[in-house]
């Protein structure tokens, strides 16, 4: 490459990412040289006239040769933008997509301005992290999830972005939640994806990302119907669960919703017009009941609910004390 410059590296660098299939081989071979040159150095201008050193080359080729090798973008960066932060991610935890974007968008229209907030499915904790940052108050958020290397990510990312009001604790779903305990939002980019779908998915993402993060059941839905299952008992009254969902799974997502007896239950699109975000409010008013029959009938047998075919409290105890019957909402094999 003539001189080391800057023009013929990202040249050099474009041509190998080609070979390598990639469509945006020259988009992404400016990012590549911009990671290891540094964003500022690039931007001046100043760059494009002084030559590379030896080190910045050879650590370019390498994150080329990554590239070109089928490694996502984003894991080669090691960062991603999202929601106007830049976010640690890499190996083991899911590269967070820009719909989910919409989710916190969604999440700071539904907050009522007070109590704290719960984000199941962490991840790296792009949701967690922008709430905290970004919520009034700031109030408490708590982070689940189940994989320890997904939780390394969002506590630098914490760290990084100074998000002092975030605690991540590793678990399953609500399992590691501590009783008692009420959210005025619950949020989740839980695994939606099926079995089915799961095959058909670029071999970028299915042999890159971990399965665990995308993969719930033969239809998409084994941990949607957990949270859904477990998100009462740990709602305030009229807290909003927010969940992002699959596309082909409004209707699946709704029904189960309504099913458990929440409120308000309604399905959101995407800026593309797909259905991706479904929402739904607690039953403030049946949990300000006493617990047991406070209108003379079973706890259960209070109020039907979804077109009568569901009890409440088969549906998941809603009208539980928070600590009961926890058990439930960790349950289960846990898809992926
Ligand atoms: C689709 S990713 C979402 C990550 C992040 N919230 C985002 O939006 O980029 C789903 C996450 O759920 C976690 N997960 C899968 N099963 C879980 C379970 N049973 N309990 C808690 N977390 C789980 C995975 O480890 C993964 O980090």
């Amino acid at each position: 490459m003539k001189d080391g410059q800057i023009a013929g590296l990202v040249k050099a660098t474009a041509e190998r990412l080609r070979h390598g299939g990639v469509t945006n081989a020259r988009r992404e071979a400016e990012w590549i040289v911009q990671e290891v040159i540094g964003r500022d150095r690039w931007l001046s201008g100043v760059c494009r006239r002084t030559p590379l050193s030896a080190d910045e080359t050879a650590r370019v080729t390498e994150l080329a040769r990554e590239r070109a090798g089928g490694r996502p973008l984003q894991y080669v960066l090691g960062t991603v933008e999202f929601h106007g932060r830049t976010f640690s991610v890499g190996p083991g935890v899911l590269i967070p997509r820009p719909e989910t974007e919409q989710l916190v968008e969604l999440a700071l229209g539904l907050y009522p301005g007070h109590g704290e907030v719960c984000d199941l499915c962490t991840g790296s904790g792009v949701i967690a992290i922008s709430l905290a940052l970004t919520l009034p108050g700031p109030p408490h958020v708590l982070a689940t999830d189940i994989s320890e290397p997904a939780l390394a990510y969002a506590r630098r990312n914490a760290a990084a972005l100074g998000a002092a009001n975030l605690t991540l604790v590793q678990g399953d779903l609500f399992g590691p939640l501590p009783a008692p305990r009420r959210f005025s939002l619950i949020t989740a980019n839980p695994p939606y994806v099926s079995a089915g779908e799961y095959d058909a998915l670029p071999c970028e993402v299915r042999n890159h990302e971990p399965a665990t993060a995308l993969l719930a059941g033969s239809e998409g839905l084994d941990i949607i119907r957990r949270i859904a299952d477990g998100a009462p008992r740990f709602l305030s009254p009229d807290g909003w669960l927010l969940l992002e969902i699959g596309e082909t799974q409004g209707a699946a997502v709704r029904e189960l919703l309504d099913a458990r007896g929440y409120a308000e239950v309604a399905v959101r699109p995407d800026y593309a017009g797909r259905d991706r975000f479904a929402l739904a409010r607690s039953r403030g008013a049946l949990r300000r009941l006493p617990h047991g029959a406070a209108d003379g009938r079973p706890a259960g047998s209070r109020l039907r609910c979804g077109g009568g075919k569901r009890w409440m409290e088969a549906a998941g105890g809603v009208v539980r004390p928070v600590g009961e019957a926890r058990g439930a909402a960790g349950a289960g094999g846990g898809a992926f």
